[in-house]
């Protein structure tokens, strides 16, 4: 080639680059993210009453709120602690803090598992990020509450009431709980709360987990036995499908059961699980509500996106196989710029002022389709804050 078309063929290149948009770091966008996050956190505090926590937009596009006792409750408080945390904001810490005591009786509940998810996600974040030793008292009320509901002879915490269906349910969703288990039994060094979470993840596996690493919903056990009666879905596609959400608990599950305890079995699980879920993303790795949901009946759900996400990034500092610490990585990455593209990412003042839009709470039940829940705001902003820790 001549050196004038060579000068020719490097201006080209260096035009192109120059017009090529510059990616926004992920510095950028997470600033960005939590600059929308403080906006519509505050501005949802408005909207609530003495007792009232968000829930989600119904059909007929009005703000739906729940009582303490629902159990998405802690979620919004959590997520006003995670937005203290980035911005240190006094005004934010003073709504983390009121809303966060509105769920002071919920230590007591003895009636379903998802006082784990509800006083942890509030209370928990509450003392992790201030100290009071009043909030660490309630996380332990909270976990002795969760005890009662573990069953000797079936090796776990019964999740729901038993009715003309199940006798002692336990859901893959009940993994979560764990984690108040094992902060509490480390706070206080109660082997009893660390063994009886150790005793349901290793149960879960045994039960819950098919041969591809995919989980069922809902594994029934007899109570006398521990005998599993069936193993079916509450809220997935099928009793044999992936319901999205339910892989996504599992695989934060034990990543979370791992960080706290150093036993490989529950590395080994959930870098299963991990493997079996990424190659069926789509493209931009949001899953569908149900990773068999058929043609037609697909919605995607940022709920069960925001939680891999969150799970992924911590996966990534503890597994020991570089290549595959890249992988989860990159897919937690991918997860978390398209949660920040308007397609799900609301604008400031919308959205009844949640922060994400198009998840799934049950789609058979016909409830709460392709609309903002709070959990896949609070493992959203989760999965920044951890994201951001790595480079810290
Ligand atoms: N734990 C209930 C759900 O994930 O919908």
């Amino acid at each position: 080639m001549k050196l004038r078309n060579l000068s020719i063929l490097g201006l080209a290149v260096l035009a192109s680059c120059a017009s090529a948009p510059k990616q926004e770091t992920m510095e950028e966008m997470t600033a960005r993210v939590f600059d929308v996050a403080k906006q519509q956190m505050i501005a949802m505090d408005a909207q609530l009453g003495p007792k009232q926590l968000p829930k989600t937009i119904s059909a007929d596009s009005t703000f739906q709120t729940s009582s303490r006792y629902w159990w998405c409750s802690g979620f919004y408080p959590g997520s006003l602690w995670y937005v203290y945390e980035y911005t240190n904001d006094d005004t934010v810490k003073e709504l983390a803090i009121k809303n966060t005591l509105k769920l002071d009786s919920v230590k007591f509940v003895t009636d379903n598992h998802d006082v784990g998810f509800m006083i942890n996600c509030s209370y928990g974040n509450a003392y992790r990020l201030t100290g009071n030793e009043a909030y660490k008292e309630v996380l332990n009320v909270a976990a002795h509450s969760l005890a009662t509901r573990f069953r000797e002879h079936v090796g776990c915490i019964q999740s729901w009431g038993s009715n003309k269906r199940w006798q002692c349910p336990v859901i893959i969703d009940n993994m979560m709980n764990l984690e108040l288990l094992m902060s509490v039994g480390d706070m206080f060094n109660n082997d009893t709360l660390r063994t009886i979470a150790k005793t349901h993840a290793d149960t879960t596996i045994k039960n819950h987990f098919r041969p591809d690493y995919t989980s069922f919903h809902v594994v029934d056990y007899n109570p006398e036995t521990g005998e599993v009666n069936m193993k079916c879905t509450h809220q997935g596609y099928s009793d044999e499908s992936a319901w999205a959400r339910g892989q996504a608990w599992g695989l934060y599950g034990y990543t979370m059961m791992y960080a706290f305890s150093g036993e490989e079995r529950y590395l080994a699980q959930a870098e299963n699980i991990a493997k079996a879920l990424i190659p069926r993303l789509p493209e931009d790795g949001i899953p569908f509500w149900d990773f068999d949901a058929p043609n037609g009946e697909e919605h995607r759900d940022t709920s069960a996106g925001a939680i891999m996400a969150s799970a992924l990034v911590q996966l990534s500092t503890l597994t020991k196989d570089a290549e595959a610490s890249k992988c989860y990585l990159a897919t937690a990455e991918k997860q978390m710029r398209s949660m920040a593209t308007p397609k799900y990412l609301a604008e400031p003042g919308t959205n009844c002022s949640f922060l994400l839009r198009r998840s799934v709470g049950h789609f058979k039940g016909n409830s709460e389709i392709d609309v903002p829940l709070t959990y896949a705001d609070y493992y959203y902003l989760e999965a920044l804050l951890r994201y951001r820790a790595l480079n810290k």
